[in-house]
Parts: C-alpha cells; structure tokens; sequence
C-alpha cells in the first residue's frame, strides 16, 4: 500500500505491506487525512521522541475494513474517526510520561491507505460531518477543546482572545468559544483572514499582528480579555499580558515563534494564570465529539488535496499559506 513515511532525510511516499489487525485492533481503509503542525516539526527532526521509517498522520477518517480477536465484529464497514491519543493513562490531568505517544510517530499513521489502531480509539463518525471534515477534527479539535473548557474555563460573556486564527487549532477555539456564548477577538498577519472570521463565524472583532501597537487596539475595543489562548508564544506573548483583565488566564499549547523572556512583574500584579497544555486525555475527547455535534461545528478547511501532493501540502503549511485545516484524500 502507499503510505508517507518518515526518513531521517525528508519524507517521501513509499509503498509498504498493508497491516494486519492483531487481537484487539481495528484496521482502517483511511477515506481522508489531514495535516498538523506536529507532522511538519516530525519532517525536519523537531518532534520529542524522534522516531523514523515509520507512517506520519494523526488525524484521519475512514471505514472499518477488518477486525482482531475480540473485537465487535459489527465495527466493520463503519465510518469512524480515530482518536490519536495512545496510552493517556488513569491520571485526567496529564497523560503518562513512560507510555503516552500520539498516533503517527512511532506507530504508524494514517498518510496511508490502510491504518491499524486499538478498537478503543475509534468514535463513529458524527453523522452530520462529511468523511473529509470528520479527518479534520481529531487533533487540532481535541487541544482546542482541553484549552478552552477544561484549562480555560469560558464561560458564556467572557471576553476571548485567540491568536493566529489561520491555524488547524486556533480556528476550533475561537468557534467553541463562541459557541459557549464568548464574545470573542482573534488575531492573523492576514486581513482576509479577519474578514472571513467576521463575516461568516461571528467574531466580535479582530487584529493584524504585523500592525504596529495592534494589542493597544484590542485592548481599547475588548476592554481586556478573560481568558486568552495562544500558541504562537515568542516576542508577542509579553504583548498578550497587557491585554488581560486583572486575574485573567492565558492558555497556551505551543510555541511556533519561540520561547520568551517572561515579564513576570506584569503576571504576579496581574494576578494572572497562565496555564500550558496540549492534547486531551480520551474522555476530552468523546466530549468534545458531543459538543461539535451540539452544535454542529464545522471545521475550516483550506483545500482537499490528493495523497500525490502531500508533500507540496506540508510546504504550504511550513510557509503559512493555509487558513484552516489541509485535508488529504488517501
Ligand atoms: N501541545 C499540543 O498538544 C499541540 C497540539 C496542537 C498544536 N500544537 C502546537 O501549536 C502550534 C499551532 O499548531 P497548529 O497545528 O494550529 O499550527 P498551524 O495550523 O500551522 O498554525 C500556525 C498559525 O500560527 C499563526 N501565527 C504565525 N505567527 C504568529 C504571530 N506572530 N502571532 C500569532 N499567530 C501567529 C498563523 O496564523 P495566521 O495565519 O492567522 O497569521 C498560522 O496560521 C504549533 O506550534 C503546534 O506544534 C501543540
């Protein structure tokens, strides 16, 4: 079968045997892929845990082809979508450290035709996604939805800021913030990007980052944010404190610009939280499963690609050419 695989050089289509499901697995005909972030750091060798010759992808959709030993046998022939989380463990708050990976490095992902996983980490599909939105979902959605609610805490007319919206999570925070009543302000380097978000998903304002003074204006238009979540970190993440209400939570899953020398008298004044996170643990997942259906999130999607230009994919995600997610049919 075709399948990307990682190799300590690049990454590069390869034909590979189609897996087998051993008892207690599920093999899946993937329908649809789509790219994260992590895919492209796992590309240039920047990933925790480097692991190589092995499939990328984490986020996937398709139908049940064959089941293991003990395994309901009634699976086969569904659509489903995976849960990319192995092996969270018992503790809620954080996954283990000794056994928690993330499917596509090191077990095989599903940039292939075929995908094997534990029957546990499948879901049906929600019944009013498409297969290629349902690929959109698992990843990007599932460290929108810890961030939000379980670090976050919006609460319905908070005020909400989430920064760099053309990004795979960014856009689902800044959709369940408003979907939990949220007035909510975003940011972008682009001003269609902006415009898009306040035409078509109800953002109650927004800024360019590349302006200058850009968090001095949403400042004076939010009055300041309750809960802030970001992932671009760098220079910018000193300028995001100066835009928070008096004990007020930053939230933050990545670091894409960097890390940053913090302004630590501005946080204990403050009286700030600033909480790190990342994906979430498997009943996050299954909830936020339950809230995209509630109410009925669709995720933005850039472009559908076919599996032959997966790697013209990841450049245009490298170089920030994409808003939304990339979705890829395998
Ligand atoms: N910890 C975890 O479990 C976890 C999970 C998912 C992601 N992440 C990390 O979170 C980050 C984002 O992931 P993603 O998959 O959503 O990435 P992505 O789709 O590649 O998004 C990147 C976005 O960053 C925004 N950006 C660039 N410069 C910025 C700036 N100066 N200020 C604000 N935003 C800026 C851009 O937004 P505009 O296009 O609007 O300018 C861009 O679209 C990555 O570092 C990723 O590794 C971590």
């Amino acid at each position: 079968m075709k399948a990307l695989i990682l190799t300590t050089e690049e990454i590069e289509i390869q034909n590979i045997e189609k897996p087998v499901a051993q008892a207690g697995e599920v093999v899946i005909k993937v329908q649809y892929g789509s790219l994260n972030r992590r895919d492209q750091w796992a590309r240039v060798g920047l990933y925790p845990g480097m692991t190589y010759n092995c499939v990328l992808g984490s986020d996937g959709c398709g139908i049940v082809e064959s089941v293991g030993d003990g395994v309901d046998a009634s699976w086969i022939g569904q659509e489903v979508v995976i849960n990319p989380n192995q092996n969270w463990g018992e503790d809620p708050r954080h996954p283990n450290s000794k056994t928690y990976t993330i499917l596509g490095m090191p077990k095989n992902g599903v940039f292939a035709e075929y995908v094997c996983v534990p029957a546990d980490r499948i879901h049906k599909k929600p019944a009013y996604l498409t297969p290629k939105e349902a690929a959109a979902i698992p990843l990007a959605a599932l460290t929108a939805y810890r961030a939000c609610f379980y670090k976050g805490n919006i609460q319905k007319g908070d005020n909400v800021l989430v920064t760099g919206i053309g990004g795979g999570v960014a856009q689902f925070a800044a959709q369940f913030a408003i979907a939990q009543g949220a007035k909510v302000w975003v940011t972008s380097g682009s001003d269609e990007k902006l415009a898009t978000m306040k035409t078509k998903y109800g953002i109650t304002g927004g800024a360019n980052y590349k302006k200058e003074d850009w968090q001095k204006d949403l400042l004076k238009e939010s009055g300041g944010f309750d809960v802030i979540i970001d992932s671009a970190g760098g220079s910018d993440f000193n300028l995001l404190l100066k835009t928070l209400k008096q004990s007020a939570t930053l939230v933050f899953y990545g670091a894409t610009l960097g890390s940053v020398k913090l302004d630590m008298p501005r946080v204990f004044f403050g009286q700030y939280t600033i909480k790190g996170t990342t994906m979430g643990n498997d009943q996050e997942f299954a909830d936020m499963l339950a809230f995209i259906e509630k109410h009925q999130i669709h995720p933005i999607i850039d472009s559908v690609r076919p599996f032959e230009q997966i790697i013209e994919a990841f450049n245009d995600m490298r170089d920030g050419k994409i808003f939304g997610k990339v979705v890829i049919e395998m």
